[in-house]
């Protein structure tokens, strides 16, 4: 059941996201395809991460995180934030420029979308845990373009 899920789940189109957690050398991160909007009233967006990355101590610890919609020009950053080559912890932010949001949580300067947000909740399952966060502050860019993720490989999209 288990290769065949993974096999159907490349079928599926996603969305790549930058969630950027941490300060200074205590930071990581990770790209992610599970995330989406939970509401809009309150403004709550939630993605699912593995318990192994490193990220994820991180969350609980700090209380926000950074989600950064990712653009047609983000490939290299996308794989950085996968760790692609070992990149790993604070590494993965070199290379972009970053801002320091409200709550205190990196978000990507020039991403898409930003959304900054404050931890409202992590529910634990058995090998990922569901992060939901509360939405403090949007940044957006003028143009909008997309990354996404598509049977096996990146797949940038203009209008
Ligand atoms: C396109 C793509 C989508 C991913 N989506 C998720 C995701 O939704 N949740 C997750 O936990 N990891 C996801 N990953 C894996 C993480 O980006 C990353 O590789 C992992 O957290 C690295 O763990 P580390 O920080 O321990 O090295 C995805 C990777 C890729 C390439």
């Amino acid at each position: 059941m288990s290769s065949d899920f993974t096999r159907a789940m490349r079928r599926l189109i996603g969305h790549c996201t930058a969630i950027s957690v941490g300060e200074g050398e205590d930071r990581s991160g990770l790209v992610v395809t599970s995330g989406v909007s939970l509401s809009a009233d309150p403004a709550q967006v939630l993605f699912c991460v593995n318990k192994g990355a490193s990220a994820w101590p991180l969350f609980r610890r700090y209380g926000c995180f950074g989600w950064s919609s990712l653009g047609a020009g983000h490939q290299e950053l996308a794989q950085r934030f996968a760790g692609f080559g070992g990149v790993k912890g604070a590494d993965r932010y070199d290379g972009a420029d970053w801002v320091t949001a409200e709550t205190g949580a990196p978000l990507l300067k020039d991403a898409v979308i930003a959304f900054d947000c404050a931890l409202a909740e992590m529910i634990d399952r058995e090998t990922h845990s569901i992060v939901v966060g509360e939405v403090k502050a949007i940044r957006m860019a003028d143009e909008a373009s997309a990354l996404a993720y598509w049977n096996g490989a990146f797949r940038p999209m203009t209008a």
